[in-house]
């Protein structure tokens, strides 16, 4: 039996029916622009195989009943409960949506069965997993599946997953990871304006490794509420000294002038977050030059951008973590990938680099090697594929 069917087989044995639809939500690496969509900056993330998936029935009632592979526990959630305080678990993600969702209408409920090939820390698999969410229940209240070329109503169910995240999940996390689950693919975003662009493939001379430090991002949570807080302190700060121009406020960091960029650093010189501002700023013009050079072809410019990256994320914005840094460190000295770096929120998880295809193998096995002699844990590294967006199948 293939995986797929096994799954259905549990979903008929655990709600005595066939499912009527799967679905599928890629999870997310982002190639360049960390930690810059919280403050309006340009970001290129890109979907990837490694997925949530789900399968579902409507169930005529007005529960919702999942079943996670990963908990193996069967939740039922019933919409019309009060909402209840933030339990700091997976139902969290449930409840955000079905709320927020206007998950109101009575005979809405559905069955849904739950599993995901998302393990590594950094790849976003919360955006996925409420990503697929949004699109069920979506489908649950309106009859609609939500066509992948539906850009609109994607980009509104990526702002609602984002809503949920911040207001019932706790975590100020920006719009970054939500759009890509949902429009998929490569892209630029610009994350003030949401506006993106389609952009091609890395070629298919080279792959971009993602590269699990097998280490858990415990400290994501604080440490990234406490950036998100750093950064929203230097924007009022330098809105504050705005003498020049009253009117103008820069209400997000990303967005500032190039002209107003010195005067800001020049601003903040004493304060000890001049150095995160000047991650906002450098990382914001590196995903414009990569975005160029991938225009060009020239694997080399991206790659050294990315090790540029990864620096700034390590000693200015301080969200790496010693095996992040080993782990991109030995592929730089491998000499066998042209650049690498953190990727996600960082404090662990997975970096990424970018290898030459006949490099992939020996690429593979001496970072491993290196990384499991100086650290005792054995990294998994794997060549990732772009994916299409969160999408829905009939069965
Ligand atoms: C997490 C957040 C994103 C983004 C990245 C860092 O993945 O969910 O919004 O801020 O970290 O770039």
């Amino acid at each position: 039996m293939t995986e797929e069917a096994i799954s259905q087989d549990q979903f008929e044995h655990l709600f005595n029916a066939a499912p009527s639809f799967a679905v599928r939500s890629p999870g997310r690496i982002n190639l360049i622009g960390e930690h810059i969509d919280y403050c309006g900056g340009l970001v290129m993330p890109m979907a990837i195989a490694h997925s949530t998936q789900g399968w579902y029935r409507f169930n005529g009632t007005s529960q919702v009943r999942i079943y996670t592979t990963r908990f193996e526990t069967l939740t039922t959630f019933n919409p019309h409960d009060v909402m209840q305080p933030p339990k700091g678990t997976w139902e969290d993600y449930v409840q955000g949506i079905l709320n927020l969702g206007a998950h109101r209408q009575a005979g809405c409920g559905f069955d849904l069965w739950v599993t995901s090939d998302l393990h590594a820390g950094g790849l976003s698999s919360s955006a996925s997993f409420l990503g697929l969410l949004a699109l069920v229940n979506h489908h649950a209240l309106t009859g609609e599946r939500i066509e992948l070329s539906d850009v609109s109503q994607r980009l509104t169910l990526a702002l609602l997953c984002q809503q949920v995240e911040n207001q019932f999940v706790g975590v100020p996390s920006g719009i970054m990871d939500p759009a890509s689950v949902l429009l998929g693919g490569l892209m630029t975003l610009d994350c003030r304006t949401l506006k993106f662009q389609r952009l091609q493939a890395i070629p298919e001379t080279h792959r971009l490794v993602i590269m699990d430090t097998g280490v858990p991002r415990t400290l994501a949570a604080s440490g990234y509420a406490q950036r998100v807080a750093e950064v929203g302190a230097i924007q009022t700060l330098i809105a504050d000294n705005d003498s020049t121009n009253k009117t103008t406020r820069y209400s997000e960091l990303a967005t500032l002038p190039d002209d107003r960029v010195t005067q800001a650093l020049s601003l903040l010189e004493s304060d000890p977050l001049k150095i995160r501002a000047r991650h906002i700023f450098s990382e914001q013009a590196r995903v414009l030059q990569s975005a160029l050079a991938l225009e060009n072809n020239d694997m080399g410019a991206l790659g050294r951008l990315m090790n540029e990256s990864h620096h700034s994320l390590s000693v200015d914005y301080d969200v790496s973590c010693p095996e992040l840094d080993l782990i991109t460190q030995l592929s730089r000295d491998s000499g066998l990938g042209l650049g690498a770096r953190m990727t996600g929120a960082g404090f662990g998880g997975c970096a990424i680099s970018l290898v030459p295809v006949e490099h992939l193998e020996a690429h593979e096995a001496w970072v491993t090697n290196a990384y499991l002699q100086q650290t005792g844990i054995e990294p998994v590294l794997l060549a990732s594929e772009v994916a299409a967006g969160a999408d829905i199948i009939a069965l």
